[in-house]
């Protein structure tokens, strides 16, 4: 502006006398010249190119917005240095977030845990509940206690026992006849996978048909069938059925009766080989499934998570449940199985209609690749659920698998070369397109609660 009127004075119109310079008349048809300030021209200037060290002296005090302050508080954005907020239902409704679901990865040790039982003990305030399907360490059960809710342990000599053909919690919403529709689909698949799992291959078509049969017996002779009633028909079948004879089907199903049996009489007997002793209340703010007693190869614990699958779907099925986190935490373990891998995958797909957020605990993103051959149905399945997470957080990874990570997140190469200098509880989030470090806070008492460390758990009990 000062300049402008400098030159104005100098211009052709001389100011008239007695007028100050800022009252002088241009020219009717403008200032001709540079002191039009125009140009035919375009406007060409140099790209400038800095480090971000100097942009940010050039533009101080210009941050990353933060993705809000709704949902539960997670740390400190160590880029902005404000609080860091999240909640993945609240950013699906925003739209930043094209599903709720997340993936969190990182080497052993650096705290990914302890961000899962923050994320989850924080959200229950906001009435969320909590369900972790199955946790081979044992480290949930203690933080499940202390937030008034149930950890379910099963294996290891405690008397308990599940029967996977329990109908499960009803949800209100359904009728008589849709509800024993939805109990016999269950309990069929549920057999089904068992089976899988237990041959480790898929069903025969002829297997599928005695397994029908199987089970329509076991039904037919009680109330609530149970495992030993099919392990029973499958060895002795009382009726042919359309296209098998009785001889028939014991043959088709003699296989599958000697992998189920195993869950009767063999390593797994006494877990699952009787009605339930014990109830899940779906209202609990949250329940976890103790595996750590259950001693043995990853296919077992997938077995076991297989059977107690049936009361976790029936209370995530149910759409007035409202907003449940589901988490598996040493996911990679899980992943193994292959028939596991498909229920999970199921679930993923119906989260959002649901009103639920999942939450992937695996060390790195090549876990998924260690499930099943490179063109299987499984490794598909396991890549799939990658796809399906939206919230993608990365804890510390090992310098080979960094660029691997970023690639596959396409992280920029600034983002990628934090990945093996990260600290303990801090991580890369990748929330949507944007991306975000933080440094994850834990108070006194939730680190007490939360530590894996066997011998404080105890200790931890009675004071968070
Ligand atoms: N944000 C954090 N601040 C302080 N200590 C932490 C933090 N995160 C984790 N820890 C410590 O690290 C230990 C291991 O964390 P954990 O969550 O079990 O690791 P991971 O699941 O990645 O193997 C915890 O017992 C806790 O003592
Ligand atoms: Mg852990």
């Amino acid at each position: 502006m000062g300049l402008g009127l400098k030159r104005h004075q100098r211009s052709s119109t001389a100011p008239v006398r007695g007028l100050s310079p800022s009252t002088a008349v241009p020219p009717p048809a403008g200032e001709r010249g540079p002191d039009a300030l125009r140009a035919v021209r375009r406007l060409r200037l140099p790209t400038h190119r800095a480090t971000s060290d100097v942009l940010a002296g050039a533009y101080p005090f210009l941050a990353e917005a933060g993705l809000g302050n709704e949902g539960v508080y997670v740390g400190q954005d160590a880029w902005s240095g404000g609080g860091f907020c999240f909640d993945p239902w609240e950013l699906y409704r925003q739209g930043v977030l094209t599903n709720p679901n997340c993936l969190l990865a990182g080497v052993v040790g650096k705290g990914k845990s302890c961000l899962a039982k923050s994320l989850a003990t924080r959200s229950i305030a906001f009435g969320r509940r909590v369900y972790v399907p199955g946790d081979p360490k044992g480290e949930w059960s203690v933080v499940a206690r202390a937030v008034g809710g149930a950890a379910i342990q099963l294996g290891g000599g405690t008397p308990n026992r599940l029967n996977p053909l329990d109908p499960g919690p009803r949800p209100n919403s359904l009728a008589n006849e849709q509800w024993a529709q939805l109990v016999q689909s269950r309990r069929r698949v549920l057999l089904g996978c068992l089976a899988e799992s237990a041959l480790a291959r898929p069903l025969a078509s002829v297997e599928h048909t005695a397994l029908d049969a199987a089970l329509h017996e076991a039904i037919a002779g009680a109330d609530v069938p149970t495992l030993p009633r099919v392990v029973d028909a499958l060895h002795s079948p009382t009726d042919a059925v359309p296209g098998a004879t009785k001889e028939e089907l014991t043959r088709d199903g003699r296989d599958l009766a000697h992998a189920l049996r195993r869950l009767v009489k063999g390593d797994l007997a006494g877990l699952f080989d009787g009605p339930s002793t014990v109830t899940f209340d779906p209202a609990l703010p949250m329940i976890s499934l103790d595996l750590s007693q259950i001693q043995g190869s990853d296919q077992l614990i997938a077995m076991v998570m297989t059977c107690t699958s049936a009361w976790m779907e029936a209370a995530l099925t149910d759409a007035e449940g409202g907003q449940r986190w589901v988490i598996y935490d040493e996911a990679w373990r899980l992943m193994r199985q292959p028939a596991l891998l498909a229920r999970m995958q199921s679930q993923w797909k119906l989260s959002r209609g649901l009103g639920i957020a999942n939450l992937l605990i695996v060390h790195r993103l090549s876990d998924l690749d260690a499930v099943g051959d490179a063109d299987s149905e499984a490794r598909a399945l396991a890549r799939g659920l990658l796809g399906d997470c939206s919230t993608k957080i990365v804890y510390q990874q090992e310098v080979s698998e960094a660029s691997r990570t970023a690639r596959e997140l396409g992280l920029t190469s600034a983002e990628r070369q934090q990945l093996p200098d990260l600290q303990q509880g801090e991580g890369l989030w990748r929330v949507g397109q944007r991306s975000f470090v933080v440094s994850h806070a834990v108070t006194t008492n939730e680190l007490a609660a939360f530590n894996t460390d066997v011998r404080m758990t105890s200790l931890a009990r009675d004071r968070f």
